[in-house]
């Protein structure tokens, strides 16, 4: 931000100088360069202006660099293409910025000005199964802006809204009480897996026996309504898969833990209050006897007006009467400023809807931000008949995916990997660096694309040491690392004389990437994407193993071998806090 800053404080000057104060307002962007060779950075301030002129773009760039103020910052000014205006540094400023915050433990990025009290909800799995894939993209996108949000000073609320009270469970609950009987002690000795393949089961008889799905309805009725014998063998349920559910976010590294636990059940005191208050504001409709509320706006496919429909006709609440609970209490009892829910795209909808319910209702105030951020499928490629078909991603009998079979898979390929590359690794540290391989690998496979794409599975590609992979930046921190192991020089011995010098092009250009890493965060709060983070990790670690190709570092003369360590440590530095925004821990080695 800092130097992007500086630019921008000069050009406003060139521009106070042209339009006697006018235009100062223009929202102009100054972006990096991607061809290094016309410039640093680039700017299309001259396009917005002659639009208001009505002129040419070259008409007021010309006027504009001429009139650009004595500085420190600027080498060179110059009009290119239709009006575009590039702008090549000082190496002085270039310099003396990286030498300024090389000891930042931030890598120069400030925090907020105004912390904000943000929730965010995500992960909130259905937790009458296992966590499957589904779950992952909502686990690790969250867990990303929770990171990052936190990181640029803000107060983050983790909410894990997990559901343990809706359909799901009473499918299970009815399915155990038919193969169980009454007696609860039977579903405490079962397995996990055997309480899964319930729910499988269960689910499959909802649709085609309506007997069933009406006692799978009751169940629901049951626990929301407290009956002992159903609560009790719920109780017994959600304690074994909240407890595999945790365990997974540990070895996930997630930033989840009990104490962010809000599942759907716990706002049943709630409800009845909720349609209470929709009843004395008068939005409430009866539609067979369920309690509907009619927003502006919103139809079926055969144009009829839809509803949300709060109380069912038999008494029982739904996914959205509890999402109107959630929305009240965050606002109110939390304080949040901003609610963040991270979920399927499929539920961009239902959010709309509660997102308008709340507004109407006066539960979600004005000040008050709700934002869901709908994420992709994830795909896997599948060859039919010499043909490669993009199919959803699914085990090979067409269930879902495990997250736990999923990172066994992952540990095992990445045991192999290591043990070649590191045939005398030792047990323990041969596991500890498989776990942070795979983790690295479905992260950032998920994060370096915007949410809302869908995505392709394949270990292969995940787990490549090329490319733009989680293990490639991993392996370029591991380079630096040891290349500070064989220098024998400690870090702090460095930043106690931090002198740069530009030697070689290469340098140049990673001192420019470098220092840029602050603007990443510019636009994080509106965009809430990581995929920018993981873009400029990639270009920091090929630039870096260009450099390391080009440039001798531990053979160089004094000077400069003192200077290109100090660039590798400033480089290991932004490797390391970019890939812990995403959740990822780097390793000694791999
Ligand atoms: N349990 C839901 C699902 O798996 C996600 C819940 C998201 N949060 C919320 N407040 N509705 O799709």
């Amino acid at each position: 931000m800092a130097f992007i800053e500086s630019i921008r404080s000069i050009l406003d000057e060139a521009i106070a100088d042209c339009f006697a104060g006018s235009y100062l307002e223009t929202d102009y962007q100054i972006v990096p360069c991607r061809d290094k060779k016309f410039g640093d950075y680039q700017t299309n301030l001259a396009f917005l202006i002659a639009n208001r002129e009505k002129t040419s773009p070259r008409g007021i760039a010309g006027p504009i660099v001429k009139a650009i103020p004595e500085n420190d910052v600027i080498e060179t000014i110059d009009v290119a293409g239709a009006g575009f205006i590039n702008i090549r540094l000082k190496n002085t400023a270039l310099v003396e910025e990286v030498e300024r915050i090389l000891a930042d433990q931030r890598c120069g990025v400030p925090p907020v000005m105004r912390p904000r009290k943000i929730v965010v909800d995500y992960s909130s799995p259905n937790l009458a199964k296992d966590l499957h894939v589904g779950t992952m993209r909502s686990t690790v996108i969250g867990d990303s802006i929770a990171r990052t949000l936190e990181f640029l000073g803000h107060e983050v609320l983790r909410q894990n809204h997990y559901g343990d009270w809706g359909t799901n469970f009473g499918v299970l609950v009815a399915m155990i009480k038919q193969e169980y009987g009454p007696d609860p002690d039977k579903s405490r000795e079962a397995s996990l897996e055997e309480v899964e393949e319930l729910y499988t089961r269960g689910s499959k008889l909802k649709a085609t026996d309506p007997g069933f799905a009406g006692k799978a309805g009751e169940e629901v009725n049951n626990l929301q309504s407290g009956n002992p014998a159903s609560i009790e063998i719920w109780q017994i349920l959600m304690e074994k898969t909240l407890r595999s559910c945790h365990e997974l976010y540990a070895i996930l590294n997630v930033s989840l833990d009990a104490s962010h636990d809000c599942p759907e059940s716990s706002y049943k005191n709630d409800l009845p209050l909720i349609i209470e208050e929709l009843s004395g504001k008068k939005m409430l409709v009866e539609n067979n006897n369920a309690k509907c509320v009619y927003l502006d706006g919103y139809h079926n496919v055969d144009g009829d007006p839809l509803p949300v429909i709060v109380q069912k006709s038999d008494g029982g609440y739904n996914y959205s009467t509890t999402d109107l609970a959630m929305v009240r209490y965050r606002v109110n009892h939390l304080g949040a400023e901003e609610i963040i829910i991270v979920t399927d795209r499929g539920q961009q909808l239902h959010f709309q809807m509660i997102e308008d319910l709340t507004r109407k209702a006066g539960w979600l105030t004005d000040a008050v931000q709700l934002r869901h951020l709908g994420y992709g499928v994830i795909l896997k490629e599948v060859d039919e008949g010499g043909q490669t078909k993009k199919v959803r991603f699914k085990t090979s009998k067409g269930g879902t995916v495990k997250i736990r079979e999923l990172f066994d898979e992952g540990r095992l390929r990445s045991r192999n990997l290591t043990l070649e590359r590191n045939p005398d690794v030792d047990k323990s540290e041969l596991n500890d660096i498989a776990e942070k391989l795979t983790i690295a690998a479905l992260k950032y496979s998920d994060l370096k694309q915007r949410p809302e794409s869908d995505y392709i599975f394949n270990w292969d590609q995940m787990l490549a040491n090329q490319g733009n992979t989680g293990i490639y930046i991993m392996y370029c921190h591991v380079r630096i690392l040891s290349l500070f192991n064989k220098s024998g020089i400690e870090t702090h011995a460095l930043l106690e004389t931090p002198s740069i010098i530009i030697s070689h092009k290469l340098e140049r250009e990673l001192l420019l990437q470098v220092i840029s890493f602050p603007d990443l965060f510019t636009n994080y709060e509106e965009e809430l994407t990581s995929h920018n983070i993981c873009s400029y990790l990639y270009e920091l670690s090929s630039l870096y193993s260009q450099f390391w190709k080009d440039c001798p570092i531990l053979t160089a003369g004094e000077d400069v071998r003192h200077s290109r360590l100090i660039l590798s440590l400033a480089v290991s530095q932004r490797l390391k806090l970019g890939l812990s925004l995403l959740g990822i821990d780097v390793v000694a080695r791999m």
